[in-house]
């Protein structure tokens, strides 16, 4: 461990202005305009993963952004290693609020400022620092590595799951490791042990043949946007639960253990209240504490309503269209697509009188709960404690990784989910940074982790 870490110290400059080049690509997974900058994010990674010694590797095109692959399988009698990680990110507006160009990394207070610095290029990086480092030192790996890192993550990896189910045999291992979540807080390591499904509705509501002007006929005909708000508000009751039948039928409640060790966790709710600039916590189940809310509750949100007259000034218009966006975040054991059939059979039987409703599925991804007794998830809390000296914090994550429950189901092997991001650094946000402080504790905890796997 000390030969690494002083490798990793005498190395630390070179190291940070390598993930600098690679943060510099703007490689934009949702806007087409970024599509030579996907590119040129797949040819800088694979020569990376070649320079450090992984072979096969290869860029593999699919429908959208190609999947980078890339093996060591040199000690047969050893486990492999199975690293996932994503190469896109997310847009970068409002890009008036960014204190520094989202696109070159800067360095202030120990943290690198960049979009993808910890969601997910630096952490995804760590992985690749750790082979490189362990092979400086040995010539060789105590374990058998594959790399999987696509560039579709942030819209939901569409293709990811085609391939995944025609390459079993590829991309066979004994774990799949990722670097993609967070810390429980500033030295104190968190292995994720739960990831929230998701699923996505479009709703567009129709009433007239045109918009009408409310002189007209103002008092007399329905107003789309009217009857889409009154239908929306069916969706939930009074207590912020979801008002769609069957619902929380597969909700997997938390254990009385589960709910005491959240609560140990211990909130500082007024301190969370002030930093949002907030004066009440009052969103979703209110018979349910925030934290559990946050992270095993499933939930149903409005992410963008829009309709009718939007301009400068007034406009007596009566809307003859209003739309909604819609995305449940959904957890252990509800399925996303018998979820999207829920609220479609909700809003077709509470659609108003006078309009028509019609819905469109968006995306889905499964939730995914690992039990933390498995002998993998100890050897990632072995691994955190000999670099921080601490043992994990069991964290249940509110957001998704939509591809992983399909990698453990598919492969049918266990995933560990070894974060070395920070809470508040600004993942999909302006000034997304990431904490220096873990990028060589981050890379050497990877390498105890893979040593620890051999034994
Ligand atoms: N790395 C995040 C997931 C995450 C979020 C981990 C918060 C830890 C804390 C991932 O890249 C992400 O942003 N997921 C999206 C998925 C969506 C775009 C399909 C999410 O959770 O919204
Ligand atoms: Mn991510
Ligand atoms: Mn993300």
């Amino acid at each position: 461990m000390s030969q690494l870490s002083e490798l990793l110290s005498s190395n630390y400059d070179k190291n940070v202005e390598e993930l600098k080049e690679l943060l510099r690509i703007p490689s934009i997974s949702s806007l087409s305009e970024h599509k030579e900058d996907i590119q040129n994010a797949t040819s800088w990674i694979s020569n990376k993963l070649k320079s450090i010694g992984m072979e096969h590797v290869e860029i593999i095109q699919t429908q959208g952004h190609p999947i980078i692959y890339a093996d060591w399988i040199h000690q047969e009698n050893a486990p492999t290693v199975l690293v996932y990680g994503h190469y896109d990110v997310q847009p970068v507006d409002p890009v008036g609020l960014w204190e520094t160009p989202p696109f070159e990394p800067t360095i202030r207070d120990e943290k690198i400022f960049a979009r993808g610095a910890t969601d997910d290029k630096g952490q995804m990086f760590l992985h690749i620092k750790a082979v490189e480092t362990l092979m400086e030192l040995d010539g060789k790996l105590p374990v058998n590595i594959k790399f999987c890192i696509e560039g579709e993550e942030e819209i939901g990896s569409p293709n990811l799951l085609h391939f995944l189910s025609e390459n079993k045999e590829k991309l066979s291992c004994d774990v799949v490791i990722i670097s993609d979540t967070d810390m429980w807080d500033k030295g104190v390591p968190a292995i994720t042990c739960s990831l929230r499904g998701l699923c996505a509705l479009e709703v567009s509501l129709k009433t007239a043949n045109s918009d009408l002007h409310s002189g007209m006929f103002g008092g007399g005909v329905q107003n789309a946007n009217h009857l889409l708000i009154q239908l929306l508000s069916t969706l939930h009751d009074a207590n912020g639960k979801v008002n769609v039948d069957h619902f929380y039928d597969d909700v997997v409640e938390l254990t009385e253990f589960e709910k005491e060790q959240i609560a140990a966790l211990g909130f500082d709710e007024e301190m969370l209240k002030q930093s949002l600039g907030l004066t009440d916590l009052t969103g979703g189940e209110q018979n349910y504490p925030y934290r559990e809310r946050i992270s095993s509750r499933p939930t149903l949100e409005m992410n963008g309503l829009w309709g009718g007259f939007q301009g400068e000034g007034t406009k007596t218009v009566i809307p003859n269209e209003a739309h909604a966006k819609i995305t449940c975040r959904l957890v252990n054991n509800q399925n996303p697509k018998k979820i999207q059939e829920l609220i479609v059979k909700h809003l077709e039987e509470h659609a108003p009188k006078g309009c028509s409703v019609k819905v469109s599925l968006g995306d889905a991804g499964n939730p995914l709960l690992i039990p933390i007794d498995s002998p993998m998830i100890q050897k990632a809390a072995e691994a955190y404690e000999n670099v921080y000296g601490k043992s994990p914090v069991y964290k249940r994550e509110g957001g998704s990784i939509p591809i992983v429950s399909d990698f453990s189901q598919s492969l049918n092997v266990p995933v560990v989910l070894m974060g070395f991001g920070l809470p508040g650094e600004n993942l999909h946000a302006p000034n997304e940074h990431f904490h220096l402080e873990n990028f060589d504790k981050g890379i050497l905890t990877i390498c105890s982790f893979l040593e620890l796997v051999q034994k």
